[in-house]
């Protein structure tokens, strides 16, 4: 066909080319969900519907849809410097995020690695761990222990620490030399606990059995979430980070935590590290460190860790690793005038505050029918729904559909749980709205 007949034939409502990432592609163009607008805690459809969105974008957009400065200083980035050589130049802009990032990390966090994603995040720690044994000596240590039930995005590194049996059973044998801590979650033990649970700090002696089978010499690290979000928000038990810190520090194991989502606000502090009072080695973000506006991700490393790479001829590369847009001026823009938001209009402290009424409303789904557990940790929640006999996960992506068509509003779902993590803004009124909107669906689905 020629170029002009496409041209002719084309449409822009057409679905077909788009192939949709985690999502059921035939149910999703059957039923679009389009969104073409949004401001503070509201998308707007392309017919004008408001919904209110009760996931941060993805768990993201902390300070809220497009907001101004942000929107402003990303403009005002793109007309001065679209963009400068990641490698062997730098802008200012990145030194200055790096600067504010450090300055809200806890201890002696602070070296600042910038990526895209919370996917690059990971493999970054991953190779940075990797590579800190290699350069010290200890180049046997090349084992990497995840956890199950646990996200770490969607690179080969990740899914091979990860724990979520989809996301790894059709792409081969992974990474090897993985080992994996059981998952902190007990219903039996947990079920609709408000914040840490007291049950599972013992899980973490797992990781003993872990170095007692394979050696610690063989072990880089390990790496958990402080709290899983894509599994269903699961908080950690009570002392279970602190005992995960103890066990790496006495067998010479560096800590990891992904907080791709915990950071920039999501559990009351900058970070769950703060939160738990547990310093990790490296810490991974994304999402929240601009509020969702531009790509991009990073690891936090300690000084020790950095000073480790920081020997040899100075004209030579201490790390062969980097991205084409790591700290990318629009993204650097955009982190700086959304730590500027967090910081002035307080929002990590807001969502501390907020977090009791926020759970306290998130209960009062615990008695309706079907209803499994709830669980929450600052502005985040998990609600199990039972599963329909036969048809796992059918009833959560009904929950889902329901809640944008019927009720405008948007949640996560994974299987038949679902996730409630809306921007650190929203206001009581808007979290009651949106517990009743949501018991309004499972009584619909059940
Ligand atoms: C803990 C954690 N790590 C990594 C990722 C991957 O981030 P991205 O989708 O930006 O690659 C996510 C995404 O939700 C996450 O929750």
């Amino acid at each position: 066909m020629a170029n002009t007949d496409h041209a002719l034939t084309w449409q822009t409502n057409d679905l077909d080319a788009f192939w949709l990432p985690f999502t059921p592609n035939r149910a999703f163009k059957r039923a679009p969900r389009l969104i073409s607008r949004a401001k503070d805690m509201h998308y707007f459809t392309p017919d004008g519907r408001a919904v209110l969105d009760g996931l941060a974008g993805l768990w993201c957009t902390n300070a809220g849809h497009n907001r101004d400065p942000i929107v402003a200083a990303i403009s005002r980035q793109a007309a001065e410097l679209d963009y400068s050589a990641a490698f062997h130049f730098a802008h200012p802009k990145a030194f200055e995020l790096a600067s504010r990032v450090v300055a809200l990390a806890p201890a002696d966090l602070n070296r600042v690695f910038f990526c895209n994603s919370g996917s690059e995040a990971v493999d970054t720690a991953l190779k940075i761990a990797l590579a800190y044994h290699n350069v010290r000596g200890e180049g046997a240590r090349t084992r990497l222990i995840g956890r199950e039930r646990g996200y770490h995005g969607v690179g080969f590194g990740g899914i091979s620490v990860g724990g979520i049996v989809n996301n790894r059973k059709f792409f081969g044998t992974l990474l090897a030399g993985v080992d994996h801590l059981p998952a902190t979650y007990s219903r039996e033990h947990q079920a609709f606990t408000k914040g840490e649970p007291e049950w599972g700090g013992h899980l973490a002696n797992e990781l003993d059995r872990i170095v007692a089978l394979h050696g610690a010499s063989t072990i880089a690290a390990v790496i958990v979430e402080p709290m899983a979000g894509s599994t269903g928000v699961l908080p950690p038990p009570k002392g279970y980070l602190d005992r995960l810190r103890a066990i790496c520090d006495k067998h010479g194991i560096l800590l990891i935590f992904d907080e791709v989502i915990t950071g920039f606000g999501r559990l009351g502090h900058a970070f769950a590290a703060e939160r738990y009072g547990v310093t990790p080695d490296l810490l991974c973000f994304a999402k929240g460190i601009n509020s969702g506006a531009v790509p991009m991700g990073g690891v936090i490393a300690r000084e020790g860790v950095y000073n480790a790479f920081m020997q040899g001829p100075e004209h030579t590369i201490e790390l062969f690793h980097g991205y084409t847009y790591s700290a990318h001026p629009l993204a650097c823009a955009a982190g700086l005038a959304a730590l500027d938001l967090y910081r002035d209009e307080q929002l990590f402290e807001r969502a501390r505050r907020l977090e009791p009424r926020f759970a306290d409303a998130a209960m009062t789904l615990k008695n309706l029918p079907g209803v499994l557990d709830v669980r929450t940790v600052g502005i985040s929640a998990g609600i199990d729904l039972a599963a329909r006999p036969g048809a796992i996960g059918e009833r959560g992506y009904e929950a889902m559909e329901r809640a944008f068509h019927d009720e405008d509003l948007v949640i996560r779902i994974t299987g038949d749980t679902l996730a409630i993590a809306p921007p650190l803004i929203v206001s009581e009124a808007q979290v009651a709205e949106i517990f009743e909107k949501t018991a309004r669906v499972i009584r619909a689905v059940m």
